[in-house]
């Protein structure tokens, strides 16, 4: 195996260590990013004087041709290669001729491979733009459905008090704004340039990196050249908004787990989206959510890799962070691949309302209202609770619920109540009246809707 740096050493380096060394079989998909990074530089170097036009035409032309071959499957990566920075470079050089060498003037693989990553995240932060707009999309369509449908609304996992299911998917769809806000400062991060930094010091020659910076899509050139070769803060962030992401697909698929369950029964996931049981031949079982909920579990790894490889590096380059790739592509290819699938699987599944509204009228999830009635008519917060645990207390003990006790009984806990307790404590009265400002109503769900498709343009 001949190095590239073989006049400096005696011996060929071991074949073993060079599969060790070698980045090429993770690094090559930033093929385009690397010969977009190449044309900027080149034409960089031509307009500082430091090659000639026709040097940069026959070096431009032998990379695009490079471009065509890789992207057509003509060109096949070499396993053996190093890096695919090295892999394009060699590859120039056999089509071009001794031309090809001069293109490695005035940088180095340190801020070529920054600069590459750079724009290979930028365009996935794009990706993962469009796919989390999608979702958003699908569940405002959805709340939007489903803005008058009651459920129970839970805490500890016990019913609480009745929502609607648009109000519930509501908030999911803050979290995935949120997310959206998120990805957006992680791709201004990304748009810095490194290039031209070259090793860690900067250069003798006369470059001109504000030009290289616009030419790529980055807002400006880093300011200080060790930095720019060490900073991996822009993959670390990006690592975290996807874990953050995953997250909230976790609870999500959490939640649509129990609801497609026999037990909750709320849902029914199209048969596209679910799968069945080698076994047991009644079985539909919900993949999707339980496959996303346990690839967040990777998304997190993959953020805890990179803060480890990265907190004991002593500037600047070091060849630890090779190992950022793996992790942050990964974590890229995990929440692309969720978003793809989630989606649809939420636009198709069949929601039950009968079942939801079923349980929604149990487990005295009314008691709030009731209490609140109470305290409409004068009696303080803490009195009115106490009156209506008592009241729920003997709901158990008489297998009643608030809705079936007779007046009467009422009565007996407090002189307070008169008959117009069952008009404050009906299911559809309790979700009508919680019109405040985000709370649960179909207006203030719509409002939400409103507002949110107004904010994001969907
Ligand atoms: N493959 C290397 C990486 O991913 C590229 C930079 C190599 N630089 C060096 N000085 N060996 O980090």
């Amino acid at each position: 195996m001949q190095t590239m740096w073989a006049g400096r050493f005696q011996k060929q380096l071991d074949a073993d260590v060079n599969d060790f060394n070698s980045a090429i079989s993770f690094d090559a998909r930033m093929f385009r990013q690397d010969i977009a990074g190449s044309l900027a530089h080149v034409a960089m170097l031509a307009h500082a004087g430091i090659l000639t036009d026709a040097e940069r035409d026959v070096i431009a032309a032998g990379l695009g041709s490079i471009l065509d071959d890789i992207a057509s499957g003509a060109l096949p990566i070499d396993p053996v290669a190093e890096d695919i920075h090295m892999f394009v470079e060699a590859e120039l050089t056999k089509r071009v001729g001794d031309v090809g060498k001069k293109l490695h003037t005035a940088r180095s693989r340190n801020d070529q491979v920054a600069i590459d990553l750079r724009l290979y995240l930028m365009d996935a932060i794009g990706k993962i733009e469009s796919g989390a707009k999608e979702l958003l999309k699908t569940l405002l369509d959805q709340a939007e459905a489903y803005a008058a449908t009651i459920m129970p609304g839970y805490t500890h996992l016990q019913r609480a008090q009745p929502i609607t299911l648009g109000h519930h998917l509501m908030a999911y769809a803050n979290m995935i704004e949120r997310d959206l806000c998120r990805l957006a400062a992680c791709k201004k991060s990304a748009a810095v340039s490194p290039l031209g930094c070259c090793a860690l010091a900067g250069t003798t020659y006369p470059t001109d990196r504000a030009m290289t910076a616009k030419a790529l899509g980055c807002a400006f050139p880093c300011e200080n050249s060790m930095d720019g070769v060490s900073d991996r803060d822009f993959v670390i962030e990006l690592a975290s908004c996807i874990a953050m992401m995953m997250m909230h697909l976790s609870r999500f698929s959490e939640e649509i787990i129990l609801w497609c369950s026999w037990e909750f029964h709320f849902i029914e996931l199209d048969d596209a989206y679910s799968t069945g049981s080698s076994i047991m031949p009644q079985k539909k079982n919900p993949d999707i959510p339980e496959l996303v909920r346990g690839k967040a579990g990777r998304s997190y790894g993959n953020l805890m890799t990179l803060l480890t490889v990265m907190k004991g590096l002593p500037l600047a380059y070091n060849k630890d962070m090779q190992e950022d790739k793996e992790a942050i592509f990964d974590s890229v290819d995990t929440v692309l691949q969720c978003l793809h699938v989630f989606t649809p699987m939420l636009a198709t599944m069949r929601v039950l309302p009968d079942n939801m509204r079923k349980a929604a009228a149990n487990g005295f999830i009314n008691a709030t209202d009731c209490a609140d009635y109470l305290v409409g008519k004068g009696l303080p917060f803490r009195e009115a609770y106490k009156i209506t645990g008592a009241l729920v207390a003997r709901c158990i003990r008489d297998g009643a619920t608030l809705e079936t006790l007779p007046l009467a009984v009422y009565r007996e806990y407090s002189g307070a109540f008169d008959a117009d307790v069952y008009e404050a404590i009906d299911l559809d009265a309790c979700v009508m009246k919680r019109t405040s400002f985000g709370g649960t109503s179909p207006a203030s769900v719509r409002a939400q809707i409103a507002s949110m498709r107004e904010r994001t343009g969907l």
